[in-house]
Formats: structure tokens, sequence, C-alpha cells
């Protein structure tokens, strides 16, 4: 992509240079997390209700959880800053559509999708640019639609930076993501917290929300 803020041209070339190993890491890992399943299962159920078309998981990375989601039985497309990560994510997954594209700034029409997942891409932003990704999800998401968002919580603490071993992220408290995309019109239906499983650092949040225009 020409014409990216510095910041995010960093996380594209960081994730471009660990994509191979991070595909390998993930493939399967939803194998042993049954509550993030049963998170994306409430999401994905939550689309279907409503007769939901179009849903897209923005920073998809490998595309592993976009393949999850059309394995749900979702109509879904994959979006990623990293060349690399999209490239990866084509030939693993050759039946479903994936583009390079960020989230501040999507490619996509208003009201288009029925449904949006940000699973740990959020984290990358900084802090003080969340609000305006969230204003960019609710101008793509039809009225109705959901959104979940899945990223590292942070156990009583304020929004902090923490050494994730790709590139700069944050850890947010819970409540304080929730109140920010209320400010954008976004009705929690529900929220999870798990708690790190062996190998894992922090708690884990995940916020399932739909969007009254
Ligand atoms: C921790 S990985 C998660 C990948 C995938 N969601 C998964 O769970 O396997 C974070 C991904 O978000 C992407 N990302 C970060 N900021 C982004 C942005 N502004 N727009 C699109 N993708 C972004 C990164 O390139 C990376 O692939």
């Amino acid at each position: 992509m020409t014409g990216l803020p510095s910041h995010l041209s960093t996380t594209a070339a960081a994730y471009d240079d660990i994509a191979v190993l991070y595909a390998q890491l993930v493939r399967d890992e939803f194998d042993s997390l049954p509550l993030d399943r049963a998170m994306l299962a409430a999401f994905a159920d939550s689309v279907r209700a409503v007769d939901g078309g179009p849903v897209a998981e923005l920073g998809c990375g490998p595309g592993r959880v976009t393949a999850y989601l059309r394995d749900l039985g979702l109509d879904v497309l994959g979006i990623d800053l990293s060349p690399v990560m999209i490239r990866l994510a084509r030939e693993s997954y050759p039946d479903l559509r994936f583009e390079v594209g960020s989230m501040h700034a999507l490619d996509l029409a208003d009201d288009e999708l029925d449904g949006i997942v940000s699973w740990y891409s959020v984290i990358h932003a900084p802090p003080r640019d969340v609000s305006s990704y969230v204003a960019e999800f609710r101008r793509v998401l039809a009225p109705g639609g959901h959104l979940v968002l899945g990223f590292f919580e942070s156990e009583g603490g304020p929004v902090t930076t923490f050494d994730h071993r790709v590139t700069t992220a944050y850890r947010w408290p819970i409540d304080e993501l929730a109140a920010l995309t209320a400010e954008f019109g976004f009705t929690e239906i529900g929220r999870m917290l798990r708690e790190p499983r062996e190998g894992e650092r922090f708690r884990r949040g995940h916020l399932l929300m739909r969007l009254e225009k």
C-alpha cells in the first residue's frame, strides 16, 4: 500500500518478516481454544440470525480465522496490512477472498458489511487512533451489523503497551474498549474474559457488539 502512516508501514514490515512462522504457529491454535471458538460462533450466529451478508476479518493475517468463519457459514473476506500475510492466506485458502488494506481507511462502501471481526489486530493501533478505527467500522457496517473484537486485556490497569513479539501492541481494559465503541453507536451484546493458558502471558478480552444507527 502507498501513503501509509509510518507506524502502519512498520507494522506491515514486521508482519511480513514473521509471516511464515506466525502462520505455522497459529494454524491449529483454535483446536485447543474452545472459549475463543465460542465467541466467534456467537458472532456467526448473530450475523446469520439477521440474514446477514458479507463479513470482513480485518487484520486477518494468514487467514485461519477467516477460514473458520467460512466454516461457520459466513460470506467472509480477509483484509490485512501485510502483503506477505495476504499471499500466504491466498495460498492456504484459495477459495476465499483476501485483500491488502488497512483498517484505518477501508476500500469498502458505506454500509457494505453485516459483520466485522478484528481478532488481535486493533491491538497494534496507537490508542489515540482507535476511535478513528471504530468510526471506520461504523461507516462500512450496515445498521444492525455485528462487530467482534479480540484483544489482550489489561487486568485492572490502564491502556498499556507491552513487548509484543512482533511489533508495538497495547492491552486494554475491557470496560474502556466497550465504552469507546458505545460512543460510535455500538451496543454491547456480550463479553468474555479468558485467563491465559499455559504459554500465554495475559488475560484475553472478547467483545461482541451490534451497531445501532
Ligand atoms: C496478531 S495478528 C492476528 C492475525 C489474525 N487475526 C489471527 O488471529 O490469526 C495481527 C494482524 O493485524 C494486522 N494489522 C495490524 N494493523 C492493521 C491495520 N491497520 N489494518 C489491517 N491489518 C492490520 C497485522 O498485519 C497482522 O497480520
